[in-house]
């Protein structure tokens, strides 16, 4: 039986198979955040002379590229990403994702909007069949907190502020637990209009394109 970890790590291998035919002297490749992605980081660094460079979705993952002396451009300065490689906290089989649990979903939903395509690199414990089981993050920006606590509440859900945390943007975290999202979009769509929701951690307007599942007998590649 593999562990969680070994699952993720199976993924972050296979996401390097992935993306090997986009690793050419120009390419930027778009990173997101979280374990798992740190661990697809590691195996980059053995291919970083193949490719240009990164964008990066966090200060986190910043600091683990540069580590590896691969080099991670401003995105105002780049015009083309042809992938990104990011984590999930829940997926279902729309390939419509919960993200935010590392707490860098602003950056990830702008490096992901660029990027010809989201590629979704987790283990088989984050499928779902309805999103919400994992609490939405919402960033917020601090004066709006109980404005929008109040809202997300009259939406059903269950605020909490995500204690002694701020985002790589100077925003604050709800952690909204208790929502059966039935419509991704919508409820995106929705969350995201509410004066001083910076965005939440849905991505579902734009899901990814390719999901990589790593499962005891293998990783799966869903469309
Ligand atoms: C961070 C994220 C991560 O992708 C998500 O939390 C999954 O993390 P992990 O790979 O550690 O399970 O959205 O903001």
């Amino acid at each position: 039986m593999l562990t969680q970890q070994q699952l993720k790590e199976n993924v972050a291998v296979a996401a390097i198979d992935y993306v090997l035919p986009y690793l050419k002297p120009d390419t930027i490749i778009g990173i997101g955040s979280g374990s798992t992605a740190d661990l697809f980081i590691d195996q980059l660094a053995q291919f970083k002379s193949r490719f240009k460079g990164t964008v990066s979705s966090s200060e986190r993952s910043t600091t683990r590229l540069q580590s590896h002396g691969i080099e991670v451009f401003d995105l105002n300065d780049i015009s083309h990403v042809p992938v990104y490689i990011d984590g999930a906290d829940e997926i279902d089989a729309g390939l419509h994702m919960i993200k935010g649990g590392g707490g860098a979903l602003t950056r990830e939903k702008i490096v992901a909007s660029v990027a010809d395509q989201f590629v979704c690199i987790a283990d088989e414990s984050k499928c779902v069949d309805y999103l919400g089981a994992f609490p939405l993050p919402v960033e917020i920006i601090p004066m709006a907190r109980e404005a929008v606590a109040r809202q997300m509440a009259a939406l059903g859900g269950r605020p909490k502020l995500r204690e002694g945390f701020t985002t790589d943007n100077g925003c604050q975290i709800l952690d909204v637990a208790g929502l059966r999202i039935t419509d991704p979009k919508a409820l995106e769509a929705r969350v995201n209009n509410i004066p001083g929701v910076v965005t939440c951690g849905l991505f579902a307007i734009a899901g990814a394109g390719v999901a990589l599942i790593s499962t005891q007998t293998g990783v799966e590649q869903r469309k």
